[in-house]
């Protein structure tokens, strides 16, 4: 059975940064108070032109660089978002079009900010069946676009930003050890976006109501983050046979530093064995573990042979985390330059469109 190791690594995130005292000028708080509750200092906030797939995109490109692996060679996109473009199509396609993956399956994944270990694990076990070789797993956010700006409770906490990594198939043990995943549904009303969906679409009312902006109860999530984050990755680590010991670093979702604060408690582990960047950054939801992976692998602080756990959670509710053994890009001949298949995706795409609209022209005229 094929190992799925992770090969490649990049992330992006948009140049404009709001800092806290930037956020006092608009709702009624201060930099002390979020320092203080949450540990976050700044975040990056999207500009119009940008958007879950270009910010995906950006970040793929750099990974599939490290890994050295054409957007052609890519089986199986997994685009996991909390802030989709659209309901459909997926934003996974419209990456896979912008990278001209031409042989690439492409879906998106929905677990809330949980999204990056499921679709991590699901590309995995992709590979590990022997069923692709090569995937692509992006996270990807511009959830600003769905936060009330005048609500204090949910606006100092998001940012927005993507993490790519390319994962592939090797006769090498290590990569992607264990994983679980766990869902309780029961909690969905705690953090959600009520409407834009099949079951309040778009309305006037819906629109006056604030329907379509971010929901949450943020005592609750925050109980529930407490009790399940140092369960989970004791969960994974079990599955993988190791014990806490033997794990190098941990790689949490970044919510509020508070919560990681009691994973670290309930693990007895010392803050200094957790990769946090929250204070940069905020919570960027399904992008937070790549981003927070990407900067500690350029540190050098996560170097090939070390044992990490991802873990977190999200709206769902969902929660869970994966073991890993970090292996660094697999050597290979030549290098390739994805700065080229930036032009060559958009070329395709380009000529896709003008073949779908010819054929569309003779279909009208042989009908
Ligand atoms: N600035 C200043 N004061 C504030 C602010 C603010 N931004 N927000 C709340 N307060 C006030 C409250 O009004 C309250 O005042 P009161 O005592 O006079 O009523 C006081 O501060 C304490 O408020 P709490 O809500 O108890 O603050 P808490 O310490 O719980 O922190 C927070 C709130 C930061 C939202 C916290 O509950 C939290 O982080 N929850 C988890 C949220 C989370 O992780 N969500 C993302 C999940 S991932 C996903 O799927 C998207």
């Amino acid at each position: 059975m094929p190992y799925a190791h992770i090969t490649g690594w990049g992330m992006a995130v948009p140049e404009g940064v709001l800092t806290n005292d930037d956020l006092a000028k608009i709702v009624d708080t201060n930099d002390a108070w979020i320092r203080e509750r949450t540990g976050i200092r700044e975040r990056h906030i999207a500009k119009e032109n940008e958007f879950p797939s270009t910010l995906g995109v950006e970040a793929a490109f750099k990974a599939l660089k490290v890994a050295n692996v054409r957007p052609t060679e890519i089986d199986l996109i997994i685009c996991t978002t909390s802030s989709p473009e659209y309901l459909f199509p997926a934003t996974a396609c419209l990456i896979q079009d912008q990278l001209g993956a031409t042989k690439a399956g492409a879906f998106d994944l929905l677990a809330a900010c949980t999204g990056f270990i499921y679709a991590l694990n699901m590309a995995a076990q992709a590979i590990r069946s022997g069923s692709i070789k090569t995937a692509l797993v992006v996270g990807s956010e511009t959830l600003s676009r769905f936060i009330d700006w005048k609500d204090r409770g949910t606006c100092i906490l998001f940012g927005d930003g993507a993490g790519a990594f390319v994962l592939q198939a090797s006769d090498q043990p290590g990569g992607v050890l264990s994983a679980v995943m766990h869902s309780d549904g029961s909690g969905g009303d705690s953090l959600s976006i009520p409407a834009g969906g099949s079951r309040q679409p778009a309305t006037e009312s819906t629109v006056h109501a604030n329907k379509h902006y971010i929901q949450m109860d943020g005592k609750e999530v925050f109980r529930f983050a407490t009790r399940v984050m140092a369960s989970a990755t004791q969960e994974a680590l079990d599955a993988a046979g190791l014990t806490v010991d033997q794990i190098k670093w941990i790689i949490p979702h970044q919510a509020n530093i508070r919560i990681i604060d009691a994973a670290a408690r309930g693990l007895k582990l010392p803050m200094e064995r957790f990769i946090v960047n929250i204070d940069r950054y905020g919570n960027t939801s399904t992008a937070s573990i790549p981003i927070a992976m990407v900067e500690a692998i350029e540190k050098g602080q996560i170097k090939p042979g070390d044992k990490l756990v991802l873990v977190g959670f999200g709206a769902g509710l969902t929660w869970g985390a994966l073991t890993a053994e970090w292996t660094g890009p697999i050597p290979s001949k030549g290098h390739i330059r994805p700065e080229q298949y930036r032009l060559f995706g958009r070329l395709r795409s380009f000529v896709r469109r003008a073949i779908r609209f010819i054929e569309g022209l003779l279909y009208r005229r042989e009908l």
